[in-house]
């Protein structure tokens, strides 16, 4: 005869074998995009296709700020070495793991045009693209978040859903392997994707081949888990010059970055901060944006910089015209690489729901026109009305673990409590 104690002490292993199937994660995008707990959402996972791809080493370890390719990594060293000779000879501005070297640096001339100096947003270099620093729209934010994936940002994607709102999304390629799932979410919602850099370092410390290898990778590992290519990044702490931008450049990437501030991932008071969201919001209003659109700094970090997202969603709906991503603003229909996902233009996406400010949000019917749900190729000037992800399949298809997981495991638990009642 089974004691009562061993009774007890089975029944609670098969509750917490319960408990744990429920919050079990799941293997695709949909049921990851399903999970409300944020402790659920941010339980480590596996997934297969990096792992899979990484049996020669090939891709770097995450977090790690990189020194250079992989060793083997043919197809890196030669897109590395297709451009090496001309890059511009700019030494590194510090040294990985120290701070910025800004002390022997002409700020006035700049002959860099080095950011973290002078804001510099014209490079020196010719051949190089100004960065995108507003967005060329009237009354317009380029809406846009860094630093994400963030593993539990459900909520918050729930929330742009809801509000029909599409937004860019700066994603660090060490996130995207940590979180794949929820970088195939900014896909699946019809987001655009920016690379934001391998181990999120400040650029300009890092070695011509070691800026190539942040860059790069973070490109392929978006690649591997959403299948598209990105053709914009944003520097982390904004820092960059004509050398990174040139290296940048090589790979396709156009530079963004901005003007305002929230400093939303500061530890400042949330005063100082939404003061941040409330001073760009004042100056829609003294016609500051009349000739020209403003883009500000704002996270995909952690709850408080999404929840502060959410909160003032509403305020930059009502004070600006338009809210958009920024490839929309400036008309890049094709924003990645590959040719099967295509954005509206800014006349397309405005068209086809009524302005910000008259509706203050969801509920003016058709989408934007995302067409990342639709696997056949079919590509540019779709105004397909169905930008929703249910139909959305970015990748993967190891299907639903979830719900037979749950099952198995409250069946055991059942067959436990049968068990001891038996027993008693
Ligand atoms: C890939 O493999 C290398 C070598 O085993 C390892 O150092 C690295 O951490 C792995 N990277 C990922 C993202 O799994
Ligand atoms: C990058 O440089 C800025 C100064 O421009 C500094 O505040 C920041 O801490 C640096 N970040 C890292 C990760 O070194
Ligand atoms: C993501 O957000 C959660 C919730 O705030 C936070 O605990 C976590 O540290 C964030 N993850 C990263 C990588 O910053
Ligand atoms: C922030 O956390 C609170 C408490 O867990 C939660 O109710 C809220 O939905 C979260 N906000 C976002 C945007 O994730
Ligand atoms: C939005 O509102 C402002 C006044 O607050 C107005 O000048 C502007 O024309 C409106 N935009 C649209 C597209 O309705
Ligand atoms: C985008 O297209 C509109 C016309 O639909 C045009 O007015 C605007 O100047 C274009 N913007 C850019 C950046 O090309
Ligand atoms: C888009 O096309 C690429 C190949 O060009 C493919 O790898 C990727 O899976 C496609 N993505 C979708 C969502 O169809
Ligand atoms: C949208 O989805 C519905 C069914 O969910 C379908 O009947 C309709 O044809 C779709 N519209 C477009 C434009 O794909």
């Amino acid at each position: 005869m089974r004691s009562r104690n061993t009774c007890t002490s089975i029944g609670a292993t098969l509750l917490l074998l319960a408990a744990t199937g429920t919050r079990a994660q799941a293997t695709d995008e949909a049921s990851a995009a399903a999970i409300t707990d944020p402790t659920t959402q941010c339980t480590p996972y596996g997934y297969a296709p990096i792992a899979a791809s990484n049996t020669t080493g090939l891709w770097p370890t995450v977090w790690l700020p990189l020194t250079g390719i992989q060793p083997n990594d043919a197809t890196a060293q030669a897109k590395y070495n297709s451009f090496s000779a001309n890059i511009p000879d700019i030494a590194p501005q510090g040294t990985l793991g120290g701070s910025l070297n800004t002390a022997g640096y002409d700020g006035t001339t700049d002959p860099d045009c080095w950011w973290s100096v002078s804001q510099c947003t014209t490079p020196k270099v010719s051949g190089l693209n100004p960065d995108i620093a507003a967005v060329p729209e009237p009354r317009t934010l380029g809406y846009g978040f860094d630093d994400g994936p963030n593993c539990s940002h459900n909520a918050f994607y729930d929330y742009l859903t809801e509000q029909d709102q599409k937004a860019t999304m700066f994603y660090i390629g060490s996130n995207v392997f940590d979180w794949p799932l929820q970088a195939q979410r900014a896909a699946a919602d019809g987001h655009e994707i920016c690379a934001h850099t391998w181990s999120h370092r400040n650029m300009t410390m890092f070695s011509n081949e070691g800026a190539f290898a942040e860059l790069y990778y973070t490109l392929e590992a978006i690649k591997l888990v959403t299948g598209y290519t990105p053709q914009c990044w944003r520097p982390p702490f904004g820092d960059v010059d004509d050398r990174i931008r040139y290296i940048a450049a090589q790979l396709g990437l156009e530079t963004i970055i901005w003007k305002y501030d929230s400093f939303d991932y500061t530890a400042a008071p949330l005063s100082q901060i939404q003061g941040n969201y409330d001073a760009l919001i004042a100056d829609v209003a003294s016609g500051t944006f009349d000739t020209v659109g403003a883009i500000m700094l704002t996270h995909e970090l952690n709850n408080f910089t999404m929840q502060l997202a959410v909160d003032n969603y509403p305020k930059l709906a009502a004070a600006f015209d338009y809210l958009v991503p920024i490839s929309v603003a400036m008309n890049k229909t094709q924003p990645y690489v590959e040719s099967n996902f295509s954005l509206p233009s800014f006349a397309e996406y405005t068209a086809s729901r009524a302005s910000t400010n008259s509706t203050g949000g969801s509920g003016s019917g058709s989408s934007s026109g995302s067409s990342s749900g639709s696997s056949s190729g079919a590509a540019s000037g779709s105004t397909s009305t169905n930008a929703t992800k249910s139909g959305a399949s970015t990748g993967s298809s190891a299907g639903v673990a979830l719900l037979p997981r749950t099952a198995v495991a409250l069946t055991l638990a059942l067959l436990g409590a049968a068990l001891c009642l038996c027993s008693l």
